[in-house]
């Protein structure tokens, strides 16, 4: 092995032009591949920037030519030579660097590598636990490369805006107690006070509250957070926030400080013109249309409501659904009249999957008439009445679901994406954003047999509501947005409860006892009686953001060191058992739930 003593770095593996022909470098990378032309030896280098050809021959340098004999993937090398013209016919239109090569007058080996378990170009697919087990070489690669400098840029950006407008980047502790945000959480023993726990965070949304009650009045944070819950595509258990917190502000104010932090953003990191501002539905409208509150606009196949034409048909299963305050819905899958048999049995099994009891079709004949296996309980009036409620044309086919609205709204606005899918309808370029606003404060938990908050607990009621909160709780809206990307939750936030006496009246909604609120919250409570002011915000999912951004379908995909579903990292084994002494150390006793 050689040292890298007395050799400098002149330049990176992407940077060098014709510009710099007949100027001498030094070039320190990675082997991505080595060829032997007869007398000649190329390799591959690559580091982190991009690839240059490195050519060996004798007469440029007898020692380095022999050595680069025993190149071997992955070995970390230094090469001095000069910068010269590809031959004819050797030139790589596709690479800036594809129309030189560097002729090598000393090669020193600076690492070997054992051989790489999977293969660096770019093009092969890996399986992910090899990939995850493996991270360093999966990092190498010059997609996952982008990814994390996509990262980067995002995060300077936000930065860059954020100052701009007189923020305050301000840490908050992540040793801390519980902040609910609808997950469980992530427990740490204490050793110097015996059975005490603290909770990592689930956001640090009581910490940005209480600084503006310090009158920081403008708050951010690229922050990590915690929750232990199922894991998904989108979810990890550790995950980031760009966290921020406004003090005298309403909705339009936080909505439009993000509108042009998104656009700045995009601009900056893509060059994408955003348009603003961004559209709005209210979340009723989201789940009548779209049966999501995450809506992917970009599309049509909306869900049209036909339980008022229904209630009288003789379809037993659509009448009784209507006449137990059920609902029937209906998506027009346009042009898809086509669909075959296996079609319709696989998306039924999908609406089943989700919980439906089965998936009513009808297809559109070329002469307007109905082909299904329920067309002979429906009148031509009422024919024509869904046909006209749904937009029916010839080649069109209808799907149907009646159940629970709840049950109806999450299995057709799956469907309607699926049914996105199989057509090609979902555009795989551009973004749209939109905003959700006017979510219920609650909804009722039958398992918990309460009402729990729909965003978190400190959450404000529209004004308006206020007299609700003690007689009907359900139908009370709440001041939350949430920011939508291309069908996906990329954000949400809102106007706070600054008065301690509307969030004790909201933790009595949601059935804590004076007592339980107290010991909670009861520093939340205190602080808001010293002179809170107004204040909201919001909090964006930064995986979320780049995995749009970039173009992937996992967030995993733009976090250097991600977990599993399993929530275990595969590098480092983490979740690992400790030993006895260290649990004694803790007040822990060793025990398995069964
Ligand atoms: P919320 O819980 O909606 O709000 O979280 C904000 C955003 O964080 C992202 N997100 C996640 N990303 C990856 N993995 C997860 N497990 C995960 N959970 C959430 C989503 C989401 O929109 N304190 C409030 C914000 C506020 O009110 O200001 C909060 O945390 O993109
Ligand atoms: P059945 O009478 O059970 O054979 O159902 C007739 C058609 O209605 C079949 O295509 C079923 O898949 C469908 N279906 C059954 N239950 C529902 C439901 N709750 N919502 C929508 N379609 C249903």
């Amino acid at each position: 092995m050689d040292s890298m003593k007395g050799l400098k770095r002149t330049h990176d593996c992407y940077s060098l032009t014709e510009t710099a022909l007949g100027q001498e470098v030094v070039l320190m990378g990675w082997v991505l591949r080595r060829r032997d032309h007869g007398g000649l030896i190329f390799i591959d280098l690559r580091d982190r920037k991009g690839i240059t050809q490195v050519v060996f021959a004798p007469e440029l340098d007898r020692k380095s030519h022999q050595k680069a004999h025993s190149l071997r993937s992955e070995y970390v090398i230094a090469v001095k030579g000069k910068i010269r013209r590809r031959p004819k016919g050797m030139e790589n239109p596709k690479i800036k660097t594809g129309m030189i090569e560097l002729a090598c007058q000393e090669l020193r080996i600076l690492n070997t590598s054992v051989t790489p378990e999977f293969s660096l170009d770019e093009e092969r697919e890996v399986s992910e636990g090899l990939r995850l087990r493996y991270r360093y070489l999966d990092l190498r690669r010059p997609h996952m490369v982008r990814n994390i400098v996509l990262r980067h840029r995002v995060c300077q950006a936000m930065r860059s805006y954020l100052n701009d407008h007189d923020f305050l980047e301000i840490e908050t502790p992540m040793l801390t107690r519980s902040t609910p945000e609808g997950a469980r959480d992530y427990l740490v023993p204490s050793r110097v006070n015996p059975g005490c726990f603290y909770a990592l965070p689930q956001s640090p949304q009581l910490y940005k509250q209480i600084l503006m009650v310090s009158g920081l009045d403008r708050y951010y944070q690229i922050v990590r957070c915690f929750r232990d819950e199922d894991l998904r595509a989108d979810r990890q258990p550790e995950f980031t926030q760009l966290d921020i917190e406004m003090s005298f502000v309403e909705e339009d104010d936080v909505m439009g400080l993000v509108e042009g932090l998104m656009s700045f953003i995009f601009k900056e990191v893509l060059g994408y013109k955003v348009e603003t501002p961004f559209r709005v539905l209210t979340y009723q409208e989201a789940i009548d249309r779209f049966g999501t509150d995450r809506p992917d606009v970009r599309f049509g196949l909306e869900l049209r409501d036909i339980s008022d034409i229904v209630r009288g048909c003789r379809l037993k299963l659509f009448n009784r659904v209507v006449s137990a305050s059920g609902v029937v819905k209906s998506i027009n899958a346009k042009g898809m009249g086509e669909l075959s048999r296996k079609d319709l049995d696989d998306l039924t099994r999908f609406a089943m999957d989700l919980g439906a009891k089965g998936l009513a079709w009808v297809k559109i004949k070329r002469d307007g008439s109905w082909q299904s296996p329920i067309a002979k309980f429906f009148s031509d009036a009422e024919r024509s009445a869904i046909a006209q409620q749904v937009d029916a044309t010839p080649g069109d086919i209808l799907f149907f679901g009646a159940d629970q609205r709840t049950t109806v709204c999450k299995v057709l606005g799956e469907l309607r994406l699926e049914l996105a899918r199989r057509a090609g309808l979902i555009p795989t370029e551009g973004f749209s954003f939109i905003w959700v606003t006017d979510f219920p404060l609650v909804e009722y938990d039958r398992d918990e047999g309460r009402f729990v908050a729909l965003h978190h607990p400190f959450t404000s009621p529209k004004e308006e509501d206020l007299g609700l909160l003690s007689t009907d709780p359900a139908s009370v809206r709440s001041r939350a947005y949430d920011l939508v990307l291309n069908g996906n939750e990329v954000g949400g936030g809102s106007i706070r409860i600054h008065q301690s006496s509307i969030q004790e009246a909201v933790f009595n909604t949601l059935s804590f006892s004076r007592e339980e609120a107290q010991d909670k919250f009861g520093f939340l409570l205190e602080a808001l009686a010293h002179g809170a002011p107004p204040h909201g915000g919001i909090a964006f999912g930064l995986d979320r953001l780049v995995m749009i951004m970039a173009g992937r379908d996992t967030i995993r995909d733009v976090i250097a060191f991600p977990k599993t579903q399993k929530a275990q990292c595969l590098m480092t084994h983490a979740p690992a058992k400790v030993n006895m002494a260290q649990l004694a150390e803790l007040y822990l006793r060793p025990g398995w739930k069964t």
